[in-house]
């Protein structure tokens, strides 16, 4: 292989059109990313049509300027990195449509990536030291996974939501107190001012002594908590129900991510996916990583939430690995991660 290796990445998995050129894995030449938020905001969530028919349109010249950017033409590209899934399947498509064009047409390889495992190589653009083995807790919109990485093409799940994801819940009790969307974000901030033990949400752990989480019980104590004080025409203070909901998942995902690291005798843990640029989930990880003796790595806010330089990352080493996808490469909405 020559020196430089440049990975071009597509994702369009969901409401972010990017695209992305890196630079043997690790270093960002470009990251281009266009939210649709402010086209799904008037519905409270993503709407899977709108969000394909916007992909659709705006996907050739989100792939170009990410060469612009990058200073590099399609003929410097070596390969071509396509999140395949999971997600919204129209969306999906709409990617791995344009990255099996390009592929064929300039005659690269073509590698398919799982947009979680995106998400955690999130953290080697940034990171230049972390290595597996390590424990990366991935939570977003749709997925809370403690994700053991062995080496970097090999995951196993230590523990899963089994009902909402944490980015879900954020976002369904921000509807509920009456804020916009994406509610994490709003959330974030209102509970900066709020009391954080004003109300007690109930903390969901199972007796097995499982990794797995819940949310939807903390949500819907969320939910009866403002309706009845709505039923009773009381008042409530919304920064103090944010930062006591807040409060109450954070410490979930921080408890069980560290006793997988301690089960495992792993002293790194990395954060991943939208939740991930929580203010409060970084400083309660960072508290207790520095009591246990962890090391913590987490990415910047933008590499946080979806984006096409964590898909090219990956990809580069699927890439090195020798996996390559074919030009039937399909949109696997529900894609299983590892083994
Ligand atoms: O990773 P991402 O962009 O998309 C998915 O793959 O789902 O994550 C989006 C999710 C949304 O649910 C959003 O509310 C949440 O991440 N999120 C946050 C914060 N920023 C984004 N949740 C809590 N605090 C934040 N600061
Ligand atoms: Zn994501």
């Amino acid at each position: 292989m020559k020196k430089k290796c440049f990975i071009l990445g597509i994702e369009t998995s969901c409401d972010e059109t990017s695209a992305a050129v890196v630079e043997n894995g690790r270093k960002i030449l470009s990251n281009v990313i266009s939210s649709q938020v402010d086209l799904h905001k008037r519905y409270g969530g993503v709407v899977p049509e709108i969000a394909s028919r916007k992909h659709v349109e705006i996907i050739n010249a989100v792939i170009q300027d990410s060469l612009e950017q990058a200073g590099v033409t399609f003929r410097d590209i070596d390969v071509i990195g396509v999140t395949y899934g999971p997600g919204l399947v129209g969306a999906l498509l709409v990617g791995v449509s344009a990255a099996k064009a390009l592929a064929f047409a300039l005659d690269k390889p073509l590698v398919g990536v799982h947009h979680i495992e995106g998400h955690i190589a999130a953290n080697y653009l940034e990171h230049q030291d972390l290595q597996p083995p390590y424990i990366c807790l991935v939570a977003s919109g749709g997925h809370s996974h403690i994700v053991h990485i062995q080496d970097y093409n090999t995951f196993e799940i230590l523990g899963q939501t089994r009902d909402d994801a944490a980015g879900e819940a954020f976002d369904k009790v921000a509807r509920v107190i009456g804020l916009g969307y994406p509610g994490g974000p709003l959330i974030d901030k209102l509970a900066k001012q709020g009391n954080k033990d004003a109300v007690k949400f109930p903390k969901v752990s199972f007796d097995d002594g499982s990794l797995d989480f819940s949310f939807s019980g903390v949500k819907t104590a969320v939910l009866n908590y403002v309706n009845k004080l709505e039923q009773k025409g009381e008042a409530y203070n919304r920064a103090d129900i944010a930062a006591s909901f807040q409060n109450a998942v954070v410490e979930v995902l921080v408890d069980k991510t560290v006793v997988a690291a301690q089960k495992l005798g792993i002293n790194i843990i990395a954060l991943a996916g939208g939740v991930a640029a929580n203010s409060a989930l970084r400083q309660l990880l960072a508290e207790r990583a520095k009591e246990n003796g962890l090391k913590v790595y987490y990415p910047s806010p933008i590499l946080c939430t979806d984006n096409a330089a964590m898909i090219a990352c990956a990809a580069y080493y699927e890439f090195i690995a020798g996996k390559r996808a074919d030009l039937d490469l399909n949109a696997v909405p529900n894609l299983r991660l590892g083994y």
